[in-house]
């Protein structure tokens, strides 16, 4: 398939920062549009973002004149060329976010001519829909209902408190992660008064709070209100490269008394984005010693993640596995660049039998991308951060068409 246009503009995300998006059209008059999130507490290992304005240079003055009129079979041709094309290791010519913009419109626009949902198309064009049989629902949704550390101005150590439905649909993991979070809005207003409700970069509340484990208990306390506290799980983000005034070892202490207190069953960079040695401690201490032991992580008590750690990026992630210090993984295409290689970070995360985990960025545009690749990848779970603020619904509201559109 031919591209005969294609450009780019600066558009606005959630933060009011500007971001790439990118519309092209194919040779058949099919077109389609796609748009960059951007991360905040972005890991160092991660590729590079261009600004939004020179991200629209590269693809007028590099990326057009290359691809337009030349013949592309298919995602991974398209994918392989832009990376050639940029021919740095860290994307600094093209930029990683003009890249994906690129990458996903493409995406669309052929699954348009194939007048195929686009979760369909991804799982057709790469085969990943593993276990159809299976009970439970894929993706389960990690939805962040307190939001702390770069993501809001409360003093929180910790990044991202969520809440993981264990419903065996959207619609209703929607409905209860909405009821606690609504439950949650209520219980901080009457405790901590005026402003308690104000929201975080995600859509969680940031109020000020005692310590790191007061959001914890406030949560449960709201899930038992509800009479939901067994039809959820609960996973910390904590972005640990990113938490100051914390030693390794308060650090440890601190999982220590979550785990026993609130058995979480999902936690994300515990430790610095280099400290591999510590993430496979962790492994060892709550999940056994040996590479088997604990894996395959979807059925474990407990996934410990990595995303600055591992940075969607295959040769971060061999590291990992050869340390053992993950059971979990953290999958955002903006971090490498373009579906394919996301697809490639899924397929080796299943090789090693780690739960995958996709996950949106904190500033995100209406873009809902990002909903129909992790139910087209299966994946285990999906972060999209709360049920409030439009770039955050874009992506609920899009899974539960989705779950409409499978059912047809
Ligand atoms: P970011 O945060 O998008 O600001 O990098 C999300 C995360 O750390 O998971
Ligand atoms: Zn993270």
């Amino acid at each position: 398939m031919k591209v005969s246009s294609i450009s780019a503009y600066p558009v606005l995300d959630s933060r009011g920062m500007w971001t790439v998006e990118v519309s092209l059209m194919l040779q058949n008059g099919v077109r389609a549009a796609a748009s960059a999130p951007q991360g905040k507490s972005t890991g160092a290992a991660e590729m590079r973002a261009l600004p939004a304005a020179a991200a629209v240079k590269s693809v007028a003055n590099i990326v057009a004149p290359r691809i337009v009129h030349k013949d592309f079979r298919n995602q991974a041709e398209l994918d392989e060329f832009l990376v050639r094309l940029d021919g740095t290791k860290n994307r600094a010519r093209i930029g990683a976010n003009t890249m994906l913009a690129v990458s996903i419109a493409f995406l669309r626009a052929m699954a348009r001519t194939k007048k195929a949902a686009l979760w369909k198309h991804v799982r057709d064009e790469y085969g990943l829909w593993v276990d159809p049989t299976a009970k439970a629902l894929r993706p389960r949704l990690f939805m962040n209902v307190v939001n702390g550390g770069l993501h809001a101005e409360n003093g929180l150590h910790f990044q991202e408190y969520m809440i993981i439905p264990k419903s065996r649909t959207f619609a209703e993991s929607v409905e209860v992660g909405a009821k606690i979070y609504h439950a949650l809005g209520s219980a901080l207003a009457k405790a901590k008064g005026r402003g308690a409700a104000n929201l975080g970069d995600e859509g969680g509340f940031a109020p000020a709070f005692r310590n790191d484990l007061e959001p914890f208990l406030m949560i449960r306390a709201a899930a038992r209100k509800m009479k939901l506290e067994k039809k959820i799980d609960l996973g910390l983000d904590a972005a640990a490269t990113d938490i100051k005034g914390m030693s390794r070892r308060q650090l440890k202490n601190f999982y220590k008394k979550l785990i026993k207190g609130f058995k979480p069953l999902y936690i994300e960079d515990p430790f610095g984005e280099n400290d591999f040695k510590s993430f496979a401690a962790m492994r060892a201490e709550y999940l056994g010693n040996g590479m088997g032991a604990g894996a395959p992580g979807v059925r474990s008590a407990l996934w410990i993640a990595g995303d600055d750690l591992t940075t969607t990026n295959t040769d971060r992630m061999a590291v990992a596995q050869a340390k053992g210090s993950v059971n979990a993984v953290i999958v955002k295409p903006n971090q490498i660049g373009t579906v394919t290689e996301a697809l490639n970070a899924v397929r080796m995360a299943r090789a090693y039998r780690w739960a995958v985990v996709v996950s949106h960025r904190s500033g995100e545009t209406n873009d809902d991308f990002i909903a129909d690749f992790a139910y087209g990848v299966a994946a285990d779970g999906l972060k999209l951060g709360a049920p409030a603020r439009g770039e955050r619904i874009a992506k609920y509201n899009r899974l539960l068409q989705i779950e409409r559109e499978a059912a047809e």
